[in-house]
């Protein structure tokens, strides 16, 4: 039934992984034992010292509107960060706090995509990027990619696709679903692309920290002029304070700033003063020891799943997910992933929800569960295999 309702709202896709998120839950409600492999959120609770933060907040009564653009402590704290963390110079107004990553890509959407506008964005690739383009009466043109450019957008990919209504390019490094990384070499070529065809690059780098065996850049240390999203959700381990940032030059922060006061009023106040502990040397060492188990985890399931033959030609660099290649059990995923819920209790997610570069042939394993749990998972899965 159409009540009025916009066009812009019946074509906003559902975000497939919480209709599974939902039935996964119902299942465990009803006593099953289900390993949680769906979700983008780390397992581990908020670290200490942040809720001792937050604690204090609390008692001091820090419960009413803040700016709009955060407080001033956390800018000026997330400024330094970019100093200790990549060696980059950056000023606190150059820094704005936001209701997660994705007021952040709200807001830089609202900046950057006119309507009728594009951006291209990697296919596979975050599924609400093209959502938040949508509801802009803007458009995300789809890139496909693969292992030949490490799941990324190149520059000759960029130059290949661009069009007289493009507006810019977003990358996400590291991404998600396939944890490719981009070197900081080709962000330099990226934006340099990106530049000189009078577009704008936005780089999400929610999942910075979570890179094993290496350090990513920031592409701030190539490109000053590029919008850079982060979060407090993935590394920091903060998803449910729905807390994160967005940096870019100071004019564009201000215009920012000001359809965040429209928008938002202001960013959770607790989550804020929380998340200055965040950045305390022992407060980043649990995120580094957590760091740690992610990458041995992430050893255990690629392992365990290229011997069951699912395809990972790559080693996912970061995040938390590996997107494999399950064609050699199913030509529908979507179906595949319902059943391996139902009948054996493995919840993960369909490729249906990053984009039409042959979803129905890959699945999404978050290995944001123990080790064990990884191992369970991997023993039912290899019985479901050997039943046929
Ligand atoms: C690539 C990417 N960007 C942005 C977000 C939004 O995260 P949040 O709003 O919790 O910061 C996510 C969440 O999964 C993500 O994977």
């Amino acid at each position: 039934m159409n009540r009025g309702w916009t066009e812009r709202a019946r074509e906003i896709d559902s975000f497939k992984v919480m209709d599974l998120l939902k039935r996964a839950a119902e299942l465990d409600a009803a006593g099953h034992d289900v390993v949680h492999m769906e979700a983008g959120e780390p397992d581990f609770p908020t670290a200490e010292p942040i809720l001792a933060a937050a604690q204090k907040a609390l008692a001091a009564g820090q419960t009413r509107y803040t700016p709009a653009g955060g407080i001033p402590q956390l800018r000026e704290a997330i400024a330094a960060f970019y100093q200790q963390r990549y060696g980059v110079s950056i000023t606190p107004q150059q820094v704005l706090v936001t209701a997660g990553a994705s007021g952040a890509l709200l807001l830089a959407f609202a900046l950057l995509a006119a309507p009728g506008s594009r951006f291209l964005l990697a296919d596979p690739g975050y599924p609400c990027n093209r959502q938040f383009l949508r509801l802009l009466e803007a458009r995300g043109q789809l890139v496909p990619v693969g292992p030949e450019t490490n799941y990324q957008l190149t520059p000759e990919l960029i130059e290949q696709h661009w069009q007289a209504d493009t507006a810019g390019v977003l990358l996400a490094s590291p991404s998600n679903p396939t944890g490719s990384v981009v070197p900081v070499g080709q962000l330099a070529d990226i934006a340099a692309t990106v530049d000189r065809l009078g577009g704008a690059l936005i780089v999400d780098e929610i999942y910075h920290g979570l890179t094993y065996g290496f350090d990513a850049e920031t592409v701030l240390s190539v490109a000053p002029n590029a919008v850079v999203l982060n979060s407090f959700s993935k590394y920091f381990g903060m998803t449910g304070w729905r807390l994160g940032w967005l940096v870019a030059e100071e004019a564009a922060v201000a215009e920012m700033e000001k359809m965040a006061q429209n928008l938002f009023i202001s960013p959770a106040t607790l989550s804020q003063y929380a998340a200055l502990a965040a950045f305390e040397p022992q407060t980043l060492q649990i995120f580094e020891q957590r760091r740690a188990a992610f990458a041995e985890r992430r050893d255990r399931l690629v392992s365990g799943l290229r011997e069951l033959g699912f395809g990972i030609p790559l080693m996912p660099e970061g995040a938390f997910y590996v997107y494999a290649d399950a064609s050699h059990l199913t030509d529908d995923s979507y179906a595949y992933c319902w059943s391996l819920l139902e009948e054996d209790h493995v919840a993960v997610t369909p490729g249906a929800d990053f984009g039409c570069n042959h979803p129905e042939r890959y699945i999404r394993f978050s290995y944001t569960t123990g080790l064990d749990r990884i191992e369970l998972a991997l023993a039912r899965l290899k019985q479901r295999i050997s039943r046929g």
